[in-house]
């Protein structure tokens, strides 16, 4: 079986939390290089801040070995971020030192584990300024709504459904617990867990013609794992594409009309999912977002990554991200701090609100404490 497993993290910036350096990036790749024989292919690429790798090998999920490796690429990226005084050296890395898997130690990890098909078409996705839900929405559309994805109608594999697999983003430290639902049967029941993003995430998606693996989401919550806010969770995704399975173009079509998630500044905003061109188009320049998505496209050949492909380069989505700027500013200088432009207060990333509502507590008065001329004026 071959597993494809994608780490990342975020050990460090350039200018803020905007861009790691190519020096970083090429720390991270020169320990793969050096220490990674036994996998059969690796990749490497940035989004925003977060460094992403994607490793090709026949070892299985929550390798030791797997997770090792992408812990030392990090740690190696962490020096030299460190060298070169870069913002945040290290900040995802939670732990001094490596246990055997590198989930609830601060990286995120989504794999996918499946009989390589004679071609094996896959799309990643990774994601900087957002949540773990943010691809709730782009996924549900994809695999359950059939106004989007007409492989459901007009496909017999596509149509008998998918299994969706959601976690409890709340209930990481206490035990992990997670459910499967049908589509189409329990799609209510699903859309009603989606919903609530912060909450509840994909954490897999099952074929149910066929029982494969297909799709795969990072649901690591940095502040479950962390206690308190060390950086926005900005996951990874995974989605084998053709033939049993949605399209690529399918996949993809949701990021058209792109969804506001819940991170930007302070990983406490709402802001648009906007699809980026790779590039300078990486950079979350304005208000610390929009929360960005990046999509790369390749096939597996024996386990080797062809070149890859930039969807979101093609100029089709220059107009959807004039669109996307054009709503998350209205939405953001409309809205300011009030309301929806902010999370709400319990999902707040700083815990400074939380100390300004503690400073204030003496400063209230209550009707039966006022002195009667101030309660006749
Ligand atoms: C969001 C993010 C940034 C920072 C912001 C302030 O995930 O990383 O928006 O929260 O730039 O950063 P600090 O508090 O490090 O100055
Ligand atoms: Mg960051
Ligand atoms: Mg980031």
């Amino acid at each position: 079986m071959r597993t494809v497993s994608v780490i990342k993290a975020d050990v460090g910036s350039n200018a803020g939390h905007l861009r790691p350096t190519p020096e970083l990036v090429a720390a991270v790749e020169d320990v793969l290089a050096d220490e990674g024989a036994f996998l059969d292919d690796y990749f490497v690429f940035t989004v925003g801040d977060d460094v992403d790798i994607v490793m090709s090998h026949t070892r299985g999920e929550d390798d030791d070995e797997v997770h090792r490796l992408a812990w030392d690429a990090f740690e190696a990226g962490t020096e030299v971020a460190k060298e070169q005084g870069l913002y945040g050296a290290g900040q995802d890395l939670l732990e001094d030192a490596f246990a055997g898997n590198v989930r609830g130690l601060g990286p995120g990890v989504c794999e996918l584990t499946f009989e390589e098909r004679e071609a094996e078409p896959f799309l990643v996705f990774g994601a900087d300024k957002t949540e773990p839900g943010a691809f709730n929405q782009p996924l549900y559309t994809a695999f359950a709504d059939p106004r989007y994805t007409t492989g459901l109608l007009l496909k017999d594999t596509i149509h008998e459904g998918f299994t969706f697999q959601v976690m409890d983003l709340e209930h990481t430290d206490d035990g992990e617990r997670r459910i499967q639902l049908d589509v189409p049967e329990d799609g209510w029941d699903l859309t009603a867990l989606l919903m609530e993003p912060h909450r509840f995430g994909i954490e897999k998606i099952y074929s149910r013609a066929t029982g494969a693996e297909v799709a795969a989401v990072s649901t690591q919550k940095l502040r479950n794992v962390a206690g308190e806010y060390v950086g926005k969770d900005d996951p990874v995704a995974l989605v084998r594409t053709q033939a049993d399975f949605p399209s690529p173009g399918e996949v993809l079509q949701p990021y058209a009309t792109p969804p506001f998630v819940a991170g930007a500044m302070r990983g406490s905003h709402h802001g648009v999912f906007y699809p980026i061109e790779s590039g300078a188009g990486e950079i979350p320049s304005y208000f610390d977002g929009p929360p960005l998505v990046k999509a790369i496209g390749m096939v597996l050949n024996d386990g080797e990554f062809s070149e890859p492909v930039y969807p979101f380069d093609a100029s089709f989505w220059d107009s959807v991200r004039e669109d996307a700027a054009t709503r998350f500013r209205e939405f953001r200088e409309r809205q300011g701090a009030f309301g929806p432009g902010t999370v709400e207060t319990s999902e707040l990333e700083y815990g400074g609100w939380t100390d300004i509502m503690a400073s204030l507590e003496d400063r209230w008065t209550v009707a039966s404490e006022q002195s009667p001329s101030a309660t006749d004026d």
